[in-house]
């Protein structure tokens, strides 16, 4: 669609001539009505008369400086700003020269969650983008941190933790390629993932989210994930660009220090030494640089009182200047509001201390005067403003949005494709930790006869966990998957009965073995942030139910996190961690069949008694060491 862009490329050079006439008041700009038609390719055949910023053939960096020089304030500052899709309507994308918008979590199109009608919405905000006066292209993120997430029908791998049990970091990497390609095919270049904290504390919401509490396995893998995000290269439609996250030591807070909503961990106070601080939370972020990453996103959490949205040191000192990182750094969700109540202190002191980007994500109109405000007053200077926006342009010059700013209509094939399945399967099978196996209660015979019980064995969303379809994700048939029980059904060749209250009179007990699902009901961020992680007691009643029914008996636990289980082990012959596994519950079924060979390994040390927690503040062993796994031969 080469005439579209030599359009565009008209209109840019006419507009041109206006802004050296009307640069003096930048508000007289006037955004061209151009009307793109959504392609995947609008390349430029660059003239002596194209402005370097459209010449593909020249670096990023020199691009970036030559559009810089043709920027309006206003124009700088649309850039800087990253809103929620349902917080402003296209039109004024244009208007106010946004840079970012973002689908938080559950941000799926109100029309249909359909890939489809993702690549439309995402379009929509891209057209209204291109229609600005230089034509810069936003850039549109989400959390697709295991798989598309917020879209039905995408593929949903294990959260990271099960990913961490695999101990693989090829196949992680593989997990992030498949991640980048169903994810750009509906329009979204940026992926607010991988989680690289280092959890300290597994009462903490965001356990699942993080590989591991080991540095050098979160290092690792989070290299990993980033590389196979990036893998194609970023210019590709099948790769997106990496966010490694959220820098730094969200996963080192102490309970009882957050302040936001009834949280107790989350967004709360890292209270160590800088020594500590580099030997356990900093080599990630040394790993994702090395990886290629070129965005990373701040945490909510505070070290010795100093929120990390406020922190000069930490921002600027460090991470840009001592590690070197070029990219931009992106605001977590309103984050920069914690700082202060006085709201123009905050977004001065953000700003000045390293934020490039701020993920606003509502009131753009507030921010925008703000930060016109504070440049005029000689709060912020522009040269801050010029090094943010300069790192933004060139990261969107690296991933060939001026050349390639819509999605081809064709990838949309390749959303939940039997491939990632079938990867998302193997990646659950290597998940699996096993606890206990006595009595040689696993692998099941393929002919035994088998009770199940517990709802979470027939819940895709219970197996999926938070960050799925909604924010907090949600139990039941919520997108399309194999849940642990139809996998049974498909795998196992006798009689298979199921009961979620455990009750099977009428199927003529004893069974041969009875399986049953339990764990935790999905959360995301906080709001999983928890006291208590023992078992319920109708849980403990349904192992005991079981038990009467049934020669052997195995537990399967659905769960983000190590569980207090030490009271109950003993009223089952196997207990089986699945963590978070995701919509391909096949991968159960695999191993508990031996058909795949019990190999995961714990990436969190599972605690005796809730008093071990903090890891390593407490006396006496924990019931199972970080490492640990059962392993059985397949059949
Ligand atoms: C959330 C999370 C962050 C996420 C962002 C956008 O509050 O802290 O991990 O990327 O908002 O959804």
């Amino acid at each position: 669609m080469i005439y579209v862009r030599q359009y565009q490329t008209i209109i840019v050079l006419a507009s041109l001539l206006l802004t050296a006439v009307a640069c003096k008041s930048p508000q007289s700009n006037t955004a061209p009505t151009v009307t793109n038609t959504a392609t995947a390719t609008t390349a430029v055949t660059p003239t002596t008369s194209t402005p370097a910023y459209l010449n593909p053939a020249l670096p990023s960096a020199e691009r970036a400086e030559d559009l810089l020089a043709r920027m309006t304030l206003e124009e700088k500052i649309g850039q800087m700003t990253l809103i929620e899709k349902g917080s402003i309507q296209p039109t004024a994308v244009t208007d106010y020269f946004i840079g970012g918008i973002l689908s938080g979590g559950g941000g799926y199109p109100t029309s249909s969650n359909t890939p489809a009608a993702w690549a439309e919405m995402v379009n929509s905000y891209q057209e209204a983008a291109l229609a600005t006066r230089l034509s810069i292209p936003l850039i549109y993120g989400v959390d697709a941190i295991h798989g598309h997430n917020n879209l039905k029908g995408a593929t949903i791998f294990p959260h990271s933790i099960g990913l961490g049990a695999t101990r693989n970091a090829e196949l992680v990497q593989q997990i992030g390629r498949a991640t980048a390609v169903e994810t750009r095919a509906t329009g979204i270049p940026w992926d607010y993932a991988p989680v690289i904290a280092v959890p300290q504390d597994i009462r903490w919401g965001r356990t699942y989210e993080a590989y591991g509490e080991d540095t050098a396995l979160v290092s690792e893998l989070g290299a990993a994930f980033i590389r196979g995000l990036q893998e194609d290269g970023l210019h590709s439609q099948t790769a997106v660009l990496a966010t490694p996250k959220h820098f730094i030591g969200d996963g080192g807070t102490v309970w009882g220090t957050s302040t936001t909503e009834n949280y107790t961990l989350d967004q709360g106070d890292m209270q160590i030494d800088e020594a500590t601080l580099r030997a356990l939370h900093l080599p990630p972020y040394e790993a994702a640089i090395n990886a290629g990453a070129q965005s990373i996103m701040i945490s909510f959490s505070s070290w010795n009182g100093t929120k990390m949205h406020a922190h000069q040191y930490l921002l600027t000192d460090v991470l840009k200047e001592e590690m070197g990182f070029a990219g931009f750094l992106v605001s977590d969700w309103q984050a920069i509001d914690q700082i202060s109540p006085d709201y123009y202190q905050a977004v001065v002191t953000a700003i000045n201390a390293g934020v490039d980007m701020n993920m606003v994500p509502y009131d753009y109109k507030g921010f925008i005067t703000t930060m016109l405000t504070a440049v005029e007053k000689g709060d912020i200077p522009e040269s801050r403003i010029d090094d943010a926006v300069r790192r933004i342009l060139t990261v969107k010059f690296n991933l060939g949005l001026f050349e390639t700013p819509y999605p081809d209509p064709a990838q949309l094939a390749l959303i939940g494709a039997d491939e990632h399945r079938a990867l998302a399967q193997e990646a659950v099978s290597q998940s699996l930790v096993l606890l206990q196996n006595e009595n040689e209660a696993l692998p099941i015979p393929l002919d035994a006869k088998i009770f199940v019980a517990g709802s979470f064995a027939d819940d895709i969303g219970v197996q999926s966990g938070g960050w799925t379809i909604e924010w907090q994700g949600k139990a039941g048939n919520i997108t399309p998957g194999t849940t642990i029980l139809a996998a049974i059904k498909a795998t196992a060749s006798g009689e298979v009965a199921y009961n979620k209250f455990g009750k099977f009179e009428n199927f003529n007990p004893p069974a041969d073995v009875g399986i049953v699902v339990l764990g935790e009901r999905p959360y995301a961020e906080g709001r999983g942030d928890a006291a208590d992680l023992s078992l319920s007691n109708s849980d403990i009643e349904l192992i005991h139910r079981m038990g009467e029914q049934a020669e052997h008996v195995v537990v399967i636990l659905l769960t983000g996190r190590p569980l207090l289980i030490t009271d109950a082990l003993s009223l089952a012959d196997a207990w089986v961690v699945a963590w978070l596994p995701g919509t391909e519950g096949q991968g159960v079924a695999d191993n508990l069949f031996g058909h795949h060979p019990f190999t995961g390994t714990l990436p969190y040390t599972w605690p005796t008694h809730i008093d071990q927690l903090p890891l390593g503040t407490a006396e006496g062993e924990p019931l199972y060491p970080f490492g640990y796994g059962l392993t059985t031969g397949s059949q």
